[in-house]
């Protein structure tokens, strides 16, 4: 079995997995998003005290496995560093104390996983990586392999769910508010203008959609249902219509895969998923696929899953090489 960790943000979790058949033996996730609702915002410090608590609570009830496991898997970047530095040194601590080897995980390459947890991998497929820190375009040809096409320019499709939640006093995270808003709204009461539709650029931006939402916010009454619902509503028209626009652009001249996966946070969003699958079913995709619910959001399952393919072609971090980085690319 692999033991893996994740505290690359404001989710402390610990999965264990069967090596051979990709089973989830224990899977425990402690989210911190009512602690940080009320800053409208992650903050570090707090999140990782917060981690230090909640990482020894889960650990306690995976000691009856610790015979069993053969390498101690856990996310080193990228994410806050102070966070994941609380994974990282229990790994550390682990791997000396069971005598198992270290596996240092990339948090999206866990994300691009998640849909593989408790089964083969399918490879290839396109994957679009939909997170709070993320927003990104990416042929994936192998486990060891991946090629990342378009990225956002500025702030990911995540974060400005969550910021357009804050302007409207929602509180954190923002995702499931405005998802839940939007089913009731008017999306077409406010016509905000798709960011770079007129650029032939490979990009994501959502900095300028942002900014139109906080105009129209402070010139109309935020307190006001009907005005959250059709902000909400519009606003997730306009911030799927520029994905779907992009991913539009990138099928029209490649059509090497069958399958797309949307992963990460914001694929827990069903209008989201709904409108990319119909552009991407037009353009000749066979499949596309999204974790089960519970791993779309950072959990320690495709931690695990992922740490598995590193398991099975060796590759193992020596203690003193794993470090924790903030940012980092695939
Ligand atoms: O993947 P994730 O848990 O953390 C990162 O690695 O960033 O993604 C968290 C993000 C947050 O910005 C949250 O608002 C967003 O995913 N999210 C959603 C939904 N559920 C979570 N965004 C839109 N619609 C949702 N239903
Ligand atoms: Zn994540």
């Amino acid at each position: 079995m692999i033991l893996s960790i994740e505290s690359s943000c404001d989710d402390s979790s610990i999965a264990i997995t069967e090596i051979g058949s990709k089973k989830l033996i224990f899977h425990k996730r402690v989210s911190q998003a009512l602690q940080h609702s009320q800053y409208g915002g992650v903050v570090p410090e707090l999140a990782s005290r917060l981690h230090t608590e909640a990482l020894p609570k889960i650990l306690e009830e995976t000691k009856r496995y610790f015979k069993e496991i053969k390498a101690v898997a856990v996310t080193n970047e990228p994410g806050l560093v102070v966070t994941l530095l609380e994974g990282v040194t229990m790994a550390k601590a682990l791997s000396i104390s069971l005598g198992v080897p270290l596996i240092g995980v990339n948090h999206l390459k866990g994300h691009i996983y998640s849909t593989f947890i408790e089964k083969e991998a399918k490879l290839p497929t396109l994957v679009l990586l939909l997170s709070g820190g993320h927003t990104q375009l990416i042929e994936v040809e192998s486990w060891n392999r991946f090629q990342v096409v378009a990225s956002t320019l500025d702030d990911s499709l995540g974060e400005s769910f969550d910021k357009v939640a804050k302007m409207l006093g929602l509180g954190y995270p923002g995702g499931v508010p405005i998802e839940n808003l939007a089913k009731e709204g008017d999306a077409m009461r406010f016509d905000f203008p798709v960011p770079l539709s007129q650029s032939p650029k490979m990009a994501f931006s959502y900095s300028g959609l942002k900014n139109s939402v906080r105009l129209e916010i402070e010139k109309g009454d935020k307190k006001n249902l009907q005005f959250q619902r059709d902000i909400s509503a519009s606003f997730q028209r306009v911030a799927t219509a520029h994905i779907v626009q992009k991913l539009k652009k990138y099928l029209k001249t490649s059509n090497r895969f069958r399958t797309l996966s949307i992963v990460g946070g914001v694929s827990a969003n069903r209008y989201i998923f709904k409108e990319i699958s119909k552009v991407a079913k037009k353009f000749g995709v066979e499949e596309v696929i999204s974790p089960k619910m519970e791993f779309t959001s950072d959990n320690g399952a495709m931690i695990g899953r992922y740490g598995i393919e590193l398991f099975q072609n060796k590759v193992f971090t020596p203690l003193e090489d794993l470090d924790v980085k903030s940012r980092n690319s695939l």
